[in-house]
């Protein structure tokens, strides 16, 4: 087990009981290259960035401080599942942003692609303020449950069929504070 993070006595699942699947020093790498590359395509601009609650809270972060522009942050809320393991196909919008994306350079951030449905549910909504350009940025992408097609422009890593906590990701809203991804045994999740 490669975190640190033992002491977990009232979590469904004990983090001792975890693979690690993406380390805290992995993730650090790429989420600072994601930073330059973006800082590389928008160079003399302001970027809006509007993250995913909850999961993309911790990677909206660490990649905003990867970004070496003026950045300005919102938020979306979305409800898609009852728990990720049962996807109910429905996303739902439980908090709006606070301010106008026309005429912004927005960049969504969101910490994993999985049936693609909250993204191009969300797509569809920042399309319709008009944004001067729209770009998306993914930590993870699980391309083998896609049900409706999208890509992310910046992407961290492609993952497989496993169900990963940690690093904003939770499973019953626990584990989002594990600083590594880890994958949930699948006899507790009972889904990938
Ligand atoms: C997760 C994740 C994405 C979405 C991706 O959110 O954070 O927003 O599911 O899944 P999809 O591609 O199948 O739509 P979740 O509903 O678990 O809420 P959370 O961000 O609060 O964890």
């Amino acid at each position: 087990m490669g975190t640190t993070m033992s002491q977990f006595p009232t979590v469904p699942v004990p983090v001792s009981r975890m693979k690690v699947l993406i380390t805290r020093d992995q993730i650090a790498r790429r989420v600072a290259e994601m930073g330059r590359e973006i800082t590389h395509d928008f160079e003399g601009h302001s970027l809006l960035l509007v993250g995913v609650l909850k999961g993309a809270t911790i990677f909206l972060a660490e990649l905003a401080r990867s970004i070496e522009l003026d950045a300005t942050f919102d938020f979306f809320g979305v409800s898609s599942y009852a728990d990720r393991t049962h996807p109910s196909g429905e996303v739902r919008l439980t908090k709006d942003v606070d301010m106008s994306l026309e005429d912004k350079t927005v960049i969504l951030v969101e910490d994993i692609l999985d049936t693609g449905l909250t993204m191009n549910y969300l797509k569809n909504i920042v399309l319709q303020h008009k944004p001067r350009s729209f770009k998306i940025a993914s930590l993870l992408d699980k391309p083998s449950r896609r049900i409706q097609p999208i890509d992310a422009d910046y992407l961290g890593f492609t993952i497989p069929n496993e169900f990963v906590v940690g690093y904003g990701l939770d499973y019953a809203e626990h584990y989002r504070n594990l600083p590594d991804i880890c994958i949930l045994p699948p006899d507790v999740c009972g889904a990938g």
